[in-house]
């Protein structure tokens, strides 16, 4: 059964990135639930992914050097331990980790045709379709089996999870690997991050949810990894239940064992979680009005999804935040998604002047904190609501 425990108000698409900003953009209510049978986390209302995933989708996954070292030590990773003949890559984003592949060992899906394009460019053969059991039939025809699947970012994106492992089993040979990467609930429960939670981000996977989900396809977790990516994401190493060939290691059962001891297994778990998002709600707001009170000159760092989702749910607008700085081409000379707050495409000089900085890449600190270094040396602070609301400088 499903029961509900945070509500993170209306909120507009988190990367719905407006050229002019309008109040009138789509909006829904984002609400939060925890499934008592099943323990799995997700929000209640489901947006199309056609209207999510489409060629203006604005993400890039090689936006930052921490995630392209990330996807260079996984695909060595990948090389030593599995040697795969054919890699499938779902959600393949602009290729980050596929072009560390033999462009005829490594194949790609990603609907986002804008995205999809930019591997095509670079001869990897990409499929700009969503990840269904059509898609996987069209590649059984024409490659029959691949040997590797990997995925971050992506499963939890979408909606029918029975689906989509459907899929998987259909095209994993009976010895492949299927390696996918999201959030880690528990991560996101101990930092308080409830902006883990938006659209796109259907479900926010513990390893004991995806261990339930996993059963009724007859797949297992044989290793799991903590990684410092998007806040703390898990890296989950998955076989076919009768694929003998290889043992369930010990990093899986202290994962269960860690996420039952901070009680991932129980709604009381979620109820406490909701009271502090609603407490680091209030300080939040406090903080950045003292700053304005005092009359400095606060911007944010980092347009993140995330972002999007704690400006909305605390109402900040450009009478808090004067503006966001941002590396990604498609995010440029728009707003953040919601609010009338325009995102410059970033250059050093943005920084000067300013006291404050909201850093919506919580997730990229030390990046930014590295790249930012004479920003702090010259006395700017840092803001942030991870694991609670605060000023930092180191
Ligand atoms: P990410 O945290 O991956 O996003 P989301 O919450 O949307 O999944 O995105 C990081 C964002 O921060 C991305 O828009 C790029 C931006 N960024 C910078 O502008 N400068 C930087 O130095 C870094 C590391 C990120």
């Amino acid at each position: 059964m499903n029961k509900f425990f945070l509500n993170l108000g209306v909120q507009p698409l988190a990367n719905n990135f407006l050229k002019k900003f309008s109040s009138k953009q789509p909006t829904y209510n984002l609400k939060l639930y925890f499934n008592t049978k099943t323990k799995m986390v997700s929000i209640s209302k489901r947006i199309p992914s056609s209207v999510m995933f489409n060629s203006k989708y604005p993400y890039r996954s090689s936006m930052s050097s921490t995630m392209q070292s990330s996807f260079k030590q996984l695909s060595s990773e990948i090389k030593k331990k599995f040697n795969p003949k054919l890699l499938l890559e779902i959600g393949s984003n602009d290729g980050a980790l596929l072009t560390h592949f033999d462009k005829d060992r490594a194949i790609g899906v990603e609907p986002c045709k804008n995205l999809a394009k930019i591997t095509r460019a670079k001869r990897y053969y990409t499929y700009d379709d969503y990840w269904d059991l059509k898609l996987s039939s069209k590649i059984k025809k024409k490659f029959s089996e691949v040997d590797l699947i990997y995925s971050a970012n992506t499963l939890t994106h979408i909606s029918n999870l029975n689906e989509v492992f459907k899929s998987i089993n259909l095209i994993l040979s009976d010895e492949g690997v299927l390696i996918i990467e999201d959030p880690s609930l528990l991560e996101c429960i101990k930092n308080n991050a409830y902006d883990q939670f938006y659209n796109e981000h259907i479900y926010v996977f513990s390893a004991i949810a995806l261990k339930n989900l996993l059963k009724k396809f007859n797949l297992e977790i044989f290793d799991v990894k903590n990684l410092p990516t998007h806040g703390g994401s898990l890296r989950y190493f998955i076989k076919k239940k009768n694929n003998k060939t290889r043992n369930v290691k010990l990093s899986v059962k202290k994962q269960f064992d860690k996420e039952i001891k901070n009680g991932l297994d129980k709604f009381k778990t979620y109820k406490d979680f909701a009271t502090k998002s609603t407490k680091s709600k209030k300080l939040f707001i406090e903080i950045l009005n003292k700053i304005k009170n005092n009359n400095k000159r606060i911007i944010g760092y980092g347009a993140t999804a995330k972002a999007s989702t704690v400006l909305n749910y605390c109402n900040i607008d450009n009478k808090i935040i004067d503006y966001f700085v941002d590396t990604t081409p498609d995010k440029s000379n728009r707003f953040i998604p919601g609010k009338n707050i325009k995102i410059k495409k970033y250059k050093k000089t943005l920084l000067d002047n300013v006291d404050y900085i909201y850093l919506g890449a919580w997730n990229f600190k030390n990046e930014i904190f590295k790249k930012e270094k004479a920003f702090i040396d010259n006395g700017g602070k840092f803001i942030t609501h991870v694991p609670s609301p605060r000023i930092i400088n180191k």
